[in-house]
Order: structure tokens, then C-alpha cells, then sequence
């Protein structure tokens, strides 16, 4: 299994320093995340991220709560931004099952977000979403094993062959990351932060240091 790294934000420049360095394999949003970005036009902010992401896969959030209105705000967004890869989120709930079945019948592809449970992951997986997101830490805190969540997951969508890949997201350190993948996520999903705490060791700091300390010596 790849082991691939999304980047969770909707900031531009995060997208296009992940991006140019060749490190990231897609992005996800969601509301909060965009509501950190500087106010301006919804629309034209992801024109601009998935102009960024060019061909990778761009999830934006829908934010209606009514699922009789999701369907609707979906086809809107998706239509607007005009991304071929752009990925619709959608919270996982019983009326969201069926706005997520008539968009993925649509060829639309669906993220399903806000899982907890290996129950709400198996719905979505089934109900057609090309990803099922678990709030990995946001799982752990409410006493579920998200470790077993992301294992059981797997071993489903591999027994039943869907085209469905499991996204972890709500990642707190860097070995969330390690322990996701091990576990059986397909995709991570990080932070800037996160990300550059991944490209980053002590003992890095300190061999450089000391080489450059070395050398300086030598040199002069
Ligand atoms: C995925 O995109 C989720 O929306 C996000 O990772 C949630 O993370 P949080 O628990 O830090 O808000």
C-alpha cells in the first residue's frame, strides 16, 4: 500500500509550497479551515487552490445541514469551480448516504467526512464515496480505537473491491502519521505544521550544526 500525504488547509501559498516541493498527493478543506483565510469570494479562493493543485485532488466542504439542500449546494460547487478532481465532502449521516449515492452515481467524486466509527466508514465506503475520512484524534478522544477503525476499514473495502480509499484526518503529531498509514489509512491528511514537524529531528539540527562548526574551524 502507498502510504500518500494530503495537506489540510485551504491556505493558497501552503498549497503551493506542499505542491512545488513535490511532497503532497492532494489537499482537503473544510469550513474552519477556510474560515482561518483572509475573507473573500468562496468560489474564486478554490479556483485558485485547485488551479494550485492541478490534477491532484482538491476536497472542498459543502455547509448546509439540511441534506435535502446538500445535493443541490454540491452540483453548484462542483459545477462553479469546474475541477475535475475536485472531491465534494460530505458529513457522514443517514440522509447524507443518499446525497452521497446520486453524486457518486454522477461520477462526482465524494469524500465522506466527520466518521468516528467503523460503522460510519463501511456506509460511506458503500454508499459510493471514492474517500471516507476518520477524525483520527477527534475518534480517540470520544474512546473509540481509530487504530481498529482504520484496520477493520481497510480490510473491508479491500474484501469488497471498492474504489474507495481511507482518508485520517484531525493529526495532532507526526507519529499520528506513522501509526495512520500502519494501521491501514490510505492517506494521511496534515497540517503545515505537521508537515514541516515531519521534515524535522534534533539530531538533524545538531549533525548539521556540528559539521558546519567543524568545517568552519578547518576552513579558517
Ligand atoms: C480533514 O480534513 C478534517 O476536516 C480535519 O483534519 C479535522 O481536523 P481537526 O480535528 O484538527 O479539526
Amino acid at each position: 500500500m502507498i502510504n500518500k500525504l494530503f495537506l489540510d488547509s485551504a491556505s493558497i501559498e501552503e498549497a503551493n509550497r506542499c505542491i512545488s516541493m513535490g511532497i503532497i498527493d492532494g489537499v482537503t478543506t473544510n469550513p474552519s479551515l477556510f474560515s482561518k483565510q483572509p475573507k473573500g469570494d468562496f468560489i474564486s479562493h478554490c479556483r485558485k487552490l485547485a488551479e494550485v493543485c492541478n490534477g491532484l485532488p482538491l476536497s472542498v466542504e459543502i455547509f448546509s445541514s439540511d441534506p435535502d439542500l446538500m445535493f443541490s449546494e454540491a452540483m453548484k460547487i462542483y459545477k462553479e469551480i469546474d475541477y475535475t478532481n475536485l472531491n465534494i465532502k460530505i458529513p457522514i449521516g443517514v440522509g447524507e448516504l443518499s446525497v452521497i449515492k446520486k453524486l457518486s452515481d454522477r461520477n462526482i467524486p465524494v469524500n465522506c467526512t466527520c466518521c468516528f466509527t467503523y460503522s460510519q466508514m463501511l456506509l460511506a465506503a458503500r454508499a459510493g464515496s471514492r474517500y471516507v475520512s476518520l477524525f483520527y484524534n477527534r475518534a480517540l478522544d470520544s474512546g473509540e480505537n481509530s487504530n481498529e477503525i482504520l484496520e477493520n476499514t481497510n480490510n473491508y473495502i479491500k474484501s469488497l473491491n471498492l474504489d474507495c480509499e481511507i482518508i485520517s484526518g484531525s493529526i495532532r503529531k507526526t507519529d499520528d502519521v506513522i501509526t495512520a498509514w500502519s494501521s491501514g489509512s490510505h492517506i494521511v491528511t496534515a497540517s503545515m505544521k505537521i508537515i514541516e514537524d515531519m521534515c524535522t529531528h534534533q539530531g538533524t539540527t545538531e549533525s548539521v550544526n556540528g559539521f558546519l562548526q567543524d568545517f568552519s574551524e578547518w576552513i579558517s
